[in-house]
């Protein structure tokens, strides 16, 4: 397993966001975590991330190595990369610029390069900007490198966002909701990218989404989750028609023609 979490919880205050989880993600996978509002579903990437300490007893073992209690950065540069349900573009900075801060943890050429004299600084540069060129044609941007990303539409600055992510060269990409309030064509041309982008560089993901169509289109393995815990997990034939699944969401945000269009993705 690439990923291996067990027992994982995060309380705030009185409330058990995620409640003694245990999650695996194979090398190479698709999978998909879906659930209700407050399910916990970004909590979990938060723990996973390192941007919250999980309660003792949880555990995070990630390609052989105990990472639980790391520093975010000492996870991102371990290889798992995420984005963030609510885009953190910095609009006043150029795409490029945006990209070039999701590089932050692996730009070497410090005061060690700098000492070894100006070539190999020049080769990490040019390596990083052949990079980075290749990275803005994955998600279509190389005409937008030097423009504000605050000119980006909604689909590209989720473009962008992805892109950041990927600037961190992971080997666990993980998706909170990337591809929330795109139109169709748009979903489509987010989730083309992810798949392209998965092939090129041999990426595992984890994606959080809302939209169904994407989860039961993309994904290996669907786990879901309510009120912190996992109610059921498996391919996504079958957790469509999984009992619990279908009340946790019958019961809460989405309504009968989203039930049954769900109920009816295949
Ligand atoms: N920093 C925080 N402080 C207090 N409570 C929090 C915090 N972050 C999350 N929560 C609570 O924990 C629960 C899980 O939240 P979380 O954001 O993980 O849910 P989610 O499944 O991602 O929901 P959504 O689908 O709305 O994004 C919610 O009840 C939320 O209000
Ligand atoms: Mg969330």
């Amino acid at each position: 397993m690439l990923l291996e979490v067990t027992g994982l919880s995060k309380r705030f205050g009185g409330l058990v966001a995620v409640s003694k989880l245990d999650l695996s993600i194979r090398e190479g996978e698709i999978r998909g975590i879906i659930g209700p509002n407050g399910s916990g579903k970004s909590t979990l990437f938060n723990l996973i991330s390192g941007v919250y300490q999980a309660e003792p007893g949880g555990r995070i073992v990630f390609a052989g190595e105990d990472i639980t209690g790391y520093p975010s950065h000492e996870i991102a540069r371990r290889g798992i990369a995420r984005t963030f349900q609510l885009l953190r573009i910095f609009t006043q900075m150029s795409v490029l610029e945006n990209l070039l801060i999701g590089y932050h943890p692996h730009v070497r050429y410090g005061s060690a390069a700098a000492t070894l004299g100006s070539a190999s600084v020049w080769t990490e540069e040019r390596r990083l900007k052949d990079e980075m060129m290749e990275l803005l044609g994955f998600i279509g941007l190389t005409d937008y490198a030097e423009i504000p990303a605050g000119e980006l539409s909604i689909g590209q600055r989720r473009l962008l966002a992805l892109g950041r992510a990927m600037a961190m060269r992971p080997k666990l990409l993980m998706l909170d909701e990337p591809a929330a309030g795109l139109s169709p064509v748009n979903v489509d041309k987010l989730l083309s990218t992810v798949l392209a982008l998965k092939q090129r560089y041999g990426l595992t993901v984890v994606i959080i989404e809302h939209i169904l169509k994407v989860v039961m289109e993309s994904c290996d393995t669907v786990t879901v989750l309510e009120h912190g815990e996992k109610i059921a997990e498996g391919a996504p034939a079958a957790i469509k028609d999984d009992h619990r699944v279908i009340e946790a969401y019958l019961g809460k945000e989405m309504g009968d023609a989203e039930v049954r269009a769900f109920l009816k993705a295949s």
